[in-house]
């Protein structure tokens, strides 16, 4: 088989990809997507519970973290959420908002996974799956790859290979490596949107919750999310520690304030002037699960008497337990479950209009694998769509 021409190499069938493909192609431009998977868009396929949260209503720059926080502007003000809801429209694929602007597939992932694919088949481009990329070399007038499906050569080289969450699903380091080939920096990565776990002595109480979620704000670092928390085996999770676990270095101190709406002193002080017989469980109870109530009290070594019995200095410490309860995390689940990887292809090399590498002509990175990670809540597909939206309009 001799070289494959093509105008534009896109590496990697996901989310950016396919959708930066699609708009390549409908330039006109002869569009080939490469992907060492067997089945394109298997992120798409998993996330949202199976029902994808595809972006979220109140999209902007102030949902992404990344060492350079005004890069991710132009691109998401280019192409927006409600660009990619019209899209959805288009195809009547019928959608929910969960909560906090979430939008959700009524039926199915597989939607989306179609919808892009049915973009990519009108715009003419074609997809190439179980292909491993050998080598990617710069050529005089573009780039020339080995693959295991041939060797290709194109004027313009997209790398949409995302980030390191979930190597089941068929992450790999690739696009961190091309681009240290090519002289870009690559920022430190560290697993985001990831359940945390807990120190043995932690842990051996907060299993017994496990399955038990309550609303929660959980904060470090003068960042704080309200949402819920769910107790685990291993330790914490749910959406308000999935949020914070983005925030959050190895060796810091969480703060859960257990009791956002109400303020835990008043509440024991009303307890002790209306009930003061009930016992302290009785009383948390009113505002936990009783199980959880119980757990509590075992585990920070209160006394479970009439609240009558509780010295000042006892009440204090439950309150300020209940509303800023401090817990250290041993570390998180890491990349086998988390959702994103933080870091990245460094923003500095990188046009915020075109997603081109500043340095490298015809190199492109979109997508997870550029340095802007998103909150939990439909926007890190958003940035998906819009940095291969961007790129998409130039390759
Ligand atoms: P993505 O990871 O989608 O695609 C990369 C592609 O590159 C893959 O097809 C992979 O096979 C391919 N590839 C990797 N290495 C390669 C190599 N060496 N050679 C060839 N191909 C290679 N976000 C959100 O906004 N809403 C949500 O509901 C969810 N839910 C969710 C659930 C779960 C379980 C996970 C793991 C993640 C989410 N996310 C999410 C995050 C979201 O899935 C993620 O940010 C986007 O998929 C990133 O899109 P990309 O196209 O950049 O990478």
């Amino acid at each position: 088989m001799g070289i494959q021409q093509r105008d534009v190499i896109v590496i990697g069938a996901g989310a950016a990809g396919l959708f930066c493909a699609a708009e390549a192609g409908k330039r006109g431009r002869r569009v080939e997507v490469l992907d060492h998977a067997k089945k394109v868009g298997r992120k798409i396929l998993m996330s949202g519970g199976g029902r994808c949260n595809f972006t979220n209503m109140y999209a902007s720059a102030e949902n992404f973290l990344s060492a350079n926080l005004h890069f991710c502007k132009s691109a998401l003000s280019r192409y927006t959420q409600w660009d990619f809801i019209s899209l959805v429209n288009d195809y009547g694929i019928a959608y929910h908002e969960k909560t906090l602007g979430q939008l959700f597939c009524d039926e199915s992932a597989k939607d989306i996974v179609r919808l892009l694919l049915s973009e990519c088949d009108k715009a003419g481009v074609s997809v190439t799956t179980r292909c491993e990329v050998v080598s990617v070399e710069k050529s005089d007038n573009g780039y020339y790859l080995s693959t295991s499906s041939g060797d290709y050569a194109c004027e313009s080289l997209v790398i949409a290979t995302g980030g390191l969450s979930m190597p089941k699903l068929g992450a790999t380091p690739f696009g961190y490596k091309v681009a240290e080939q090519f002289g870009l920096n690559v920022l430190p990565t560290r697993a985001a949107l990831v359940p945390f776990t807990l120190h043995d002595a932690d842990k051996q109480h907060i299993s017994e919750l496990s399955g038990v979620s309550v609303d929660v704000s959980a904060g470090c670092q003068d960042t704080s999310f309200k949402e819920a928390m769910l107790f685990t085996h291993r330790g914490l999770s749910g959406p308000a520690m999935l949020q914070i676990s983005s925030y959050w270095t190895p060796g810091e101190t969480l703060q859960i304030n257990l009791l956002p709406e109400n303020d835990a002193q008043a509440f024991i002080e009303n307890a002790r002037n209306r009930s003061p017989d009930a016992l302290l469980a009785t009383c948390l109870a009113q505002l936990f699960p009783k199980r959880m109530a119980l757990t509590l009290i075992n585990y920070l070594g209160w006394r479970n008497c009439p609240v009558k019995q509780l010295s000042h200095s006892e009440c204090d410490a439950i309150a300020s337990a209940l509303n800023d309860w401090q817990v250290k995390p041993n570390g998180t689940e890491g990349y086998r479950t988390a959702e994103v990887t933080l870091g990245g292809v460094d923003t500095d090399n990188l046009s915020s209009k075109t997603m081109m590498a500043k340095d490298v002509d015809g190199l492109y990175f979109i997508g997870e694998v550029v340095d802007v990670t998103g909150w939990l809540g439909g926007y890190n597909f958003q940035w998906a769509w819009s940095s291969g939206w961007a790129a998409g309009q130039v390759v």
